[in-house]
């Protein structure tokens, strides 16, 4: 996909982000539009599987390599480069979300609000973390169908050296250096520490 088309991607999303209906409001969605959303999801959930291992790969290299205030750089520089790599690869937007953000560019909007607090409300009702996920098919304002998906990102032990209770001194202020608003701290093992969240407009209705 060329660039133009990922911004005009971008575009359509933020307008369908404005309008995003919280979920369990989305519409039933009739005829062979079922089809195209079970492609979207199988798409969507190789998308958040690459996005989440490619991320992984470099924090645990970069961690090896000088520590973890060295795999803040990472986080810091190339995970948001890697989803904007991605998205335009795969041709739909993808990025990271949570309840407690860490960068503010990753608010979560009114529909991923709502998902992410269906995910803690499964976790409490004991479904596993690293299994929920969450689609819906969502109209913006100007009829423009929306395929979302969301999927939770568990904290393991490697994520609490920078989400963790106790942080270590010279991550700490390096955190509170880069991320003055930081909300993403006091996490423990296997709480739900946020999701992959992937959107695509889907191609318009035919208007008879
Ligand atoms: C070396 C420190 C470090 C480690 C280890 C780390 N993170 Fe992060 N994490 C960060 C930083 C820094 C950001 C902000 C990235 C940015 O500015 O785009 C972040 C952002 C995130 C975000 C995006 C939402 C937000 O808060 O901005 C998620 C989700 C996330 N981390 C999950 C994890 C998970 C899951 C693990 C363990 C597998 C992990 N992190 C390990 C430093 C770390």
């Amino acid at each position: 996909m060329r660039y133009a088309l990922l911004v005009a991607l971008i575009a359509a999303m933020a307008t369908s982000f404005a309008s995003a209906q919280p979920p369990g409001a989305a519409e039933e969605h009739e005829d062979n539009a079922e089809i195209a959303v079970d492609a979207e999801v199988i798409a969507s959930r190789a998308a958040a599987h690459k996005f989440g291992k490619t991320l992984k790969e470099a924090l645990q290299q970069a961690i090896k390599a000088g520590g973890p205030a060295n795999g803040i750089t990472v986080c810091h520089d190339q995970a948001d480069q890697i989803a904007a790599r991605l998205s335009e690869e795969l041709e739909m937007l993808v990025g990271r979300t949570s309840l407690k953000v860490r960068n503010p560019n990753h608010t979560p909007d009114a529909w991923e609000t709502a998902v992410l607090k269906q995910f803690e409300a499964r976790k409490v009702q004991g479904e596993s973390v690293d299994r929920l996920e969450f689609f819906a098919v969502i109209d913006d304002d100007q009829g423009q169908q929306t395929f979302r998906y969301m999927k939770a990102i568990p904290t393991a032990g490697l994520c609490l050296n920078c989400h963790g209770e106790k942080i270590a001194p010279e991550v700490d202020a390096e955190l509170k250096k880069l991320y003055p608003y930081d909300q993403a701290r006091g996490f423990s093992e296997g709480d739900l520490r946020g999701a992959f969240t992937i959107a695509k407009p889907l191609p318009q209705k035919e208007t008879p």
